[in-house]
């Protein structure tokens, strides 16, 4: 760290600080606008969505004449009078800039490809109108026999070209079948993890204003630039010709970064009645039309020497997805970098549904991955009699073990030896079941954390006005992650300035292009971008004010030169920065900075952010219930720009993790294809009941070749592993592993019921 410390040093002013949201005010007291809120000139017109009946099929007949004359209404659009749309194009995953720029054609058939997937839009003068006309729409479906049951079509699964991000589908090294025949210690189980929901609380929701031949889209995005190529394919209109603005959006966790139908028909209809239009998908629109996670089988295989080092791993996953569009999270690629071992195994296989397809969900393919994998590396400790902590330790690789290239860095074992010390974890019986208070069972787990670090091609402009002040622009979004206050401390930082001279804009695809948020690579991409911007505005200032002949920077270069305090120095003489550019700039001065996609440090360099959880349950002997009583994560980022921001980020990441242990699954009846829990009554996640304290602890290890901050991304890691560790936690409470995810107390109680009258009666 010695000589890379020296330069960040002048950096530190305000980054690695737990400044509040800048944000923060405007949104508790309801100022900040997102899409719904937004308002146009002229009166708005109110789009509501019918949804089909049957999830596969065609529209034999559609009856609108009564919705149309019902009060109120304009128009009701269905497949017989929409705009001409492109058609949908193959159903194979597209690589991965077209995933997000194809068209995505809504109400352009008569085909019914899933459940709720639209069949017609009511538009009237208010919402309730709208939804009113919309039962009054008859439709004459001719239904057809579906497959929708993941179990029962394994037979069907087929070999998808790629997953998502770009990864090859399967990988090899050695001979993992010879290894895990002659292993001395084996684990060969199967895991299954369910259909999840991302839950925005903002729902999905478009105002669309169109101005001659130019739209401008109010919308929750998370990547403005993936809006607009979609409206722009779909409507078959230049990208110019649309402006995307979404200055703040209620939570995406990946469900907003591409187009759904909201968008698409708000876009449409406003152009056909040329007025504006508003819509929202209701929150059971939004189970069937704006992406979830989809179901997968995992079998994983360990082999071990009786040490506990591992001769082979394989971890072979068969998701769900539709036919009609392929999406493969990448759910068994993370193992490609997790631990050593000489014969390693990874697969990818699709199953094709009559669903709508699985989409980008809170770190997609690690969730579900690590899920089943930290579990059953758990169970493999087990069997071994080695501490699970210990058994991961001594399968450390020392570099990537498939890409055989170096970490950038990696503290997993850092991660877990101060988490194991924090968290008591030597207190830990290691034999299952033995430990009891009053009615419960007590036990202890822990996982490991893994998630790739990214950096995605951003730009982004800083402008100082004549006072000082600055403007910094960019088409990032704040998604809730706290992007604006990020931003304003980076840039705060590297001009000198105090956080109130800082302006943040973001959301406007007028500003300069940027990777958005997604991937967990928003604070890395835009963060070095805005970084960037004020160093060149910086050399922009030095270069002029050491033009002039007399002045005190004459012929001085940036090196030379300190801004800080407000003031810019060189030597012995300062100024303040806002006389200076008053003074040299009285228009005010205006840069740019921007960053590369992944470039040579990232194909020569493995590069991850880690992390250990440690969770502690309590469960009822009598009704099985599982309580948490402790969680604690200890988080390898690289270097923090926001303790307080930062936090937020992994206990969100816990809390999902929690979910997806006990309570998440969104369940597809069998028969006609429906996510039938669709909403927050039935669709469980944890609320603050079932959340102890949770602790975070940050080991701060800037990654120099991340970036030039030296951050990594954090907004998907706390995820990564946690669920694991709960169920963990579980099993070293009550010795039952359940491989079914979520562990539901029917899943329990039978068992303890009968573990309990086997030790009484013995
Ligand atoms: Mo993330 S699932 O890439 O928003």
């Amino acid at each position: 760290m010695s000589n890379a410390t020296t330069k960040h040093d002048t950096l530190k002013t305000h980054i690695g600080l737990s400044v509040d949201r800048v944000d923060g005010v405007l949104k508790v007291t309801g100022r900040a606008v997102y899409a719904y809120e937004q308002t146009a000139n002229d009166p708005v017109v109110f789009g509501y969505i019918l949804g089909a009946g049957i999830a596969r099929g065609r529209i034999r007949a559609i009856d609108t004449t009564r919705a149309s004359a019902a009060p109120g209404v304009l128009h009701v659009m269905t497949y017989r009078n929409a705009p001409a749309q492109p058609a949908f194009g193959p159903p194979v995953m597209p690589k991965v800039p077209e995933v997000f720029t194809r068209p995505r054609p809504v109400l352009s058939t008569d085909r019914i490809r899933y459940y709720d997937e639209p069949v017609a839009l009511v538009l009237a003068e208010t919402f309730e109108a709208a939804r009113g006309a919309a039962g009054l729409v008859k439709v004459d479906y001719e239904s057809e026999a579906g497959a929708y049951d993941l179990s029962t079509h394994l037979a069907d699964a087929y070999r998808p070209e790629r997953t998502n991000a770009g990864f090859q589908t399967d990988s090899k090294i050695g001979d993992f079948d010879a290894a895990f025949t002659a292993g001395e210690v084996k684990l060969d189980t199967v895991y299954t993890t369910p259909y999840e929901h991302h839950n925005p609380m903002e729902p999905h929701a478009t105002l669309a204003v169109w101005s001659g031949d130019e739209v401008t889209i109010y919308t929750g995005a998370q990547t403005l630039a993936n809006f607009r190529a979609g409206i722009a394919a779909t409507l078959q209109i230049p990208p110019e010709k649309i402006r995307i603005v979404s200055p703040f959006v209620g939570g995406g966790f990946g469900s907003k970064l591409i187009v759904h139908p909201d968008t698409i028909l708000a876009a449409l209809a406003a152009r056909e009645l040329k007025r504006p239009v508003k819509m929202a998908l209701t929150r059971q629109q939004m189970f069937a039309n704006a992406g979830h996670r989809a179901k997968m089988i995992h079998s994983v295989r360990l082999s071990a020497n009786a040490e506990g080092q591992l001769s082979g791993i394989s971890h072979d996953v068969c998701a769900a997805t539709s036919r009609f569009e392929e999406f493969c999270e990448q759910s068994a690629v993370f193992v490609r970098s997790l631990y050593a071992a000489p014969n390693r195994v990874t697969r990818h296989r699709l199953v094709g549904l009559d669903t709508n397809r699985g989409e980008w969900m809170r770190s997609p393919g690690e969730a579900p991955g690590m899920l089943a994998f930290e579990c059953a590396v758990d169970e493999l400790a087990d069997k071994l009699g080695i501490d699970p902590i210990e058994l991961r330790i001594r399968n450390e690789p020392a570099v990537d073990p498939e890409r055989n290239i170096p970490f950038s860095t990696r503290n997993l074992v850092a991660c877990m030896e101060e988490g194991a010390r924090r968290f008591g974890w030597a207190q830990r019986t290691a034999k299952p079941g033995l430990t009891r208070e009053g009615g419960t069972l007590i036990g202890m787990g822990m996982a490991a954390a893994i998630r790739p670090n990214y950096i995605g091609a951003t730009a982004a402009r800083v402008r100082m006005d004549r006072d000082g002040k600055v403007d910094v622009q960019l088409d990032m979004t704040d998604i809730g992650t706290g992007t604006y206050t990020i931003l304003t401390q980076i840039a705060a930082t590297s001009l000198g300035l105090p956080l109130s001279a800082i302006r943040v804009q973001l959301g406007d695809s007028r500003f300069p292009r940027t990777a958005g948020s997604g991937g967990s690579w928003g604070a890395a991409s835009s963060g070095s971008a805005v970084h960037n911007a004020c160093e060149s505005l910086k050399q922009d200032i030095v270069r002029i004010a050491g033009e002039a002949q007399g002045s005190p920077f004459y012929g001085s270069d940036t090196a030379q030169v300190n801004f800080a305090n407000g003031e810019i120095r060189i030597g012995d003489h300062s100024e303040k920065l806002a006389e200076v550019i008053g003074h040299i700039a009285p228009e005010g001065l205006e840069a740019q900075g921007a960053v590369e996609a992944a470039g040579d440090n990232y194909r020569n360099y493995s590069q991850h952010a880690y992390g250990a959880h440690f969770v502690e349950v309590a469960v009822s002997i009598d009704t099985a219930e599982i309580r948490l009583r402790r969680m604690l994560s200890v988080i390898g980022a690289g270097r923090i720009l926001n303790p307080k921001t930062a936090r937020s980020q992994i206990i969100g990441g816990m809390t999902w993790g929690i979910g997806a242990a006990l309570m998440e699954e969104s369940v597809l009846d069998p028969r006609n294809g429906c996510f039938v829990n669709h909403d927050l009554a039935e669709y469980h996640v944890p609320v603050n009941a079932d959340v102890p304290d949770l602790d975070v602890v940050f080991l701060e290890e800037p990654d120099r070749r991340a970036n030039v901050l030296g951050i990594k991304g954090i907004g998907e890691l706390g995820v990564c592993g946690a669920g694991a560790a709960v169920a963990n936690a579980i099993f070293n409470a009550t010795g039952i592993r359940v491989r079914e995810f979520p562990i539901t107390l029917d899943k329990i109680l039978p068992i303890l019921a009968a573990q309990m009258s086997t030790t009484n009666g013995s």
